[in-house]
């Protein structure tokens, strides 16, 4: 992309917060904190870092080698120990850690003295295999329990960990392997879909058999009586941790010794391992989580997302333990067995901070409000969404459904930024479609190729001009990768998105920069055409591309999937194409509009445009291993 992208979308309403919110906030006026915390980055990151525990403290809060950074330079840490021995020298040792619920409603709850005691077991279960700090580890598990544990067990000694979400084939595991040489996979039998048993342990099994690096398969057997075990290299996981002392020193970590290997292809490209650490990420993941979501020892924490994504990393695990949250971890999807599924979790759980995706609020929103009603939601008072930018619609519709009184954090970063970037905070108002914005001692902007701000209203790159402790250190393997995101636009982070930001400085993001469509020399993103066809009633879900046309130079297409119970008619096409004009002007109007059954999407819900782009036209969609199906 090397022009500006214009911007068509009108925005709506305004939502201030509501006394209660501000009175209780940890920040009151985003503003001054903000000034503030610009005025000397490093300083307020410092400060931040001194709410923690480090065994031993740094010689230098930044030291910023473009595009090379180190966070908190020489000191030492673990983060497990932060996330666990920190807080059982206090009254939450017994508090609930985490609570976990199974497809099937069956519950697990660990206290913090709990989880700890199942981490030194699992880490002194990898030491007794030989593993050390340095190597790495893969996770190929459904969510439960056990995906968590192994995750902070292989900090805890200093391994690295790479999960990889147990809904990927057997080449794409066996690829990401290859590529990070793990010496053992920790997995299980099975998982649950829908109340259906998905076998995991063959897809290990063919993933493995191409793997000589792996020396050990641990396998959680859920299911009775259980599978039985082959070769000399698998192990069951009880058989493992019963011999095992719940007693293990963290092992001491420099602030810059990787803490996981997380991959990312996002839509685009071949997957590559981001590369994160124990101590900028420890401090990003802490802070962000306390202040975004406002969190308070008696909250209860609902994140939806799957530790086999850095939600899950960033969201589920590190940010809530680091503050001594209680967790709700729930398997399963959204609509089962039930459309109140989700609804009925935070009614029995008294859930107060609930953190969704927007392609969950459109799926329950097609079901619709009848479902939330049903359930006492009073207990919520901060809500959250991630993945993509949330259309107004399903924003209003997540508002009204939980009381229309609640603010929504519309949290934008992603895997390489390890934290939140650009954020509401509870005081601030809120702006349906907007990620508000940039967090505290976050400097980010909207810029043109060469990296000049734009004026207001203007689409164009996002950027972040400052480095922050949680950022990736690098892409495993390929520091060459890693340049490409600080030399795009010089001096800066380049997310790949575009954006604008309004007047009042508020961050509207618009899509993937790679899927911007040019129509008569107009740049249109991808969002503002899909949010204004979801916006039409009969819409669900839409997904638009350019194709080549003879004078406009693009045309736009759209992929629509229609709501239960409409039909199309010959007149439908037409009543969309109007909608789109009315909502965005002529210029955005799809020349075409065909209604499709699905969309294809990652395994984390974000819509491939590529992919639907290369089928229509004909050509070949390159790697897909992320496609859901
Ligand atoms: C991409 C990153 C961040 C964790 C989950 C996804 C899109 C994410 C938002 C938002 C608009 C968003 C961006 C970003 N995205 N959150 N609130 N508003 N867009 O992580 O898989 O690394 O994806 O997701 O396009 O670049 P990821």
């Amino acid at each position: 992309m090397d022009e500006k992208v214009d911007s068509f979308l009108k925005v709506h309403e305004v939502f201030y917060p509501s006394a209660e919110t501000m009175e209780k906030a940890w920040i009151r006026d985003y503003d001054k904190a903000y000034a503030e915390s610009i005025k000397d980055i490093p300083g307020f990151w410092e400060r931040a870092a001194h709410e923690l525990e480090w065994f031993s403290t740094w010689s230098q809060v930044l030291k910023w080698n473009y595009p090379w950074a180190e966070w908190f330079v020489g000191a030492t840490c673990n983060i497990t120990h932060n996330c666990l021995d920190r807080h059982l020298k206090t009254w939450r040792k017994n508090k609930v850690a985490l609570i976990w619920v199974g497809e099937d409603d069956s519950e697990r709850i660990f206290s913090y003295a709990e989880l700890y005691r199942k981490v030194c077991r699992c880490a002194n279960a990898l030491k007794a295999l030989g593993i050390r700090k340095g190597d790495r580890v893969a996770i190929y598990l459904p969510k439960i329990p056990e995906q968590t544990v192994a995750m902070l067990a292989c900090a805890r000694i200093g391994a690295i960990h790479t999960v990889v979400y147990s809904g990927f084939s057997a080449p794409a595991l066996a690829s990401r392997i290859e590529d990070s040489q793990p010496r053992a996979i920790i997995t299980a039998d099975v998982g649950y879909d829908r109340g259906k048993v998905v076998p995991l342990k063959p897809v290990v099994d063919e993933a493995v058999a191409h793997s000589p690096c792996i020396e050990k398969v641990v396998v959680v057997r859920r299911q009775k009586p259980g599978i039985t075990l082959s070769s000399p290299k698998e192990i069951d996981w009880d058989d493992w941790l019963k011999e095992q002392k719940a007693l293990c020193a963290p092992e001491v970590m420099n602030a810059e010794d990787p803490l996981y290997f997380l991959y990312t292809s996002g839509t685009t490209g071949k997957p590559k391992a981001v590369q994160h650490v124990h101590g900028g990420y420890m401090v990003g993941t802490y802070l962000t989580t306390k202040l975004v979501f406002d969190l308070k020892d008696e909250d209860v924490y609902f994140c939806v997302a799957d530790p086999g994504w850095v939600t899950g990393h960033s969201y589920i695990v590190y940010g809530p333990l680091l503050n001594g949250a209680t967790i709700l971890m729930v398997e399963g999807k959204p609509d089962y067995p039930t459309p109140g599924r989700w609804w009925d979790l935070i009614e029995r759980y008294g859930v107060t901070i609930f953190y969704t995706t927007p392609t969950a609020i459109r799926l329950l929103m097609k079901y619709g409000e009848e479902w939330p009603v049903k359930y006492d939601l009073s207990s919520l008072r901060i809500l959250g969404s991630v993945g993509e930018p949330i259309n107004p619609e399903a924003w209003l519709w997540f508002h009204r459904a939980t009381g229309g009184k609640l603010p929504i954090m519309d949290t934008w970063w992603q895997t390489e930024t390890g934290a939140i970037l650009i954020t509401p905070l509870p005081c601030t108002k809120l702006k349906p479609g907007s990620a508000a914005r940039p967090f505290l001692g976050i400097e980010a902007d909207v810029v043109d190729r060469e990296g000049k701000p734009l004026p207001p209203n203007t689409g164009g790159f996002a950027v972040i001009k400052t480095p922050w402790p949680s950022m990736m250190r690098t892409i495993y393997k390929d520091p060459d990768r890693y340049k490409v995101y600080w030399n795009t636009i010089p001096g800066c982070y380049t997310a790949g998105d575009v954006c604008r930001k309004d007047e009042d400085g508020y961050f509207f993001f618009m899509g993937r920069a790679d899927d911007v469509i040019k129509v008569a020399g107009n740049r249109i993103g991808t969002a503002e055409v899909e949010s204004a066809l979801v916006s039409h009633p009969a819409v669900a879900e839409a997904a638009v591309i350019g194709k080549p046309h003879k004078t406009a130079g693009e045309a736009i297409k759209a992929f629509i999937i229609l709501k239960q119970g409409f039909k199309e008619t010959p007149e439908f096409i037409d009543q969309i194409k109007d909608h789109v004009k009315h909502e965005l002007g002529k210029i955005a109007v799809p020349h075409e509009v065909e209604i499709v059954p699905s969309l294809p999407k990652t395994r984390s819900g974000k819509i491939m445009r590529r992919v639907l782009k290369a089928k229509e036209l004909g050509q070949n969609p390159g790697d897909i291993s992320t496609l859901e199906d």
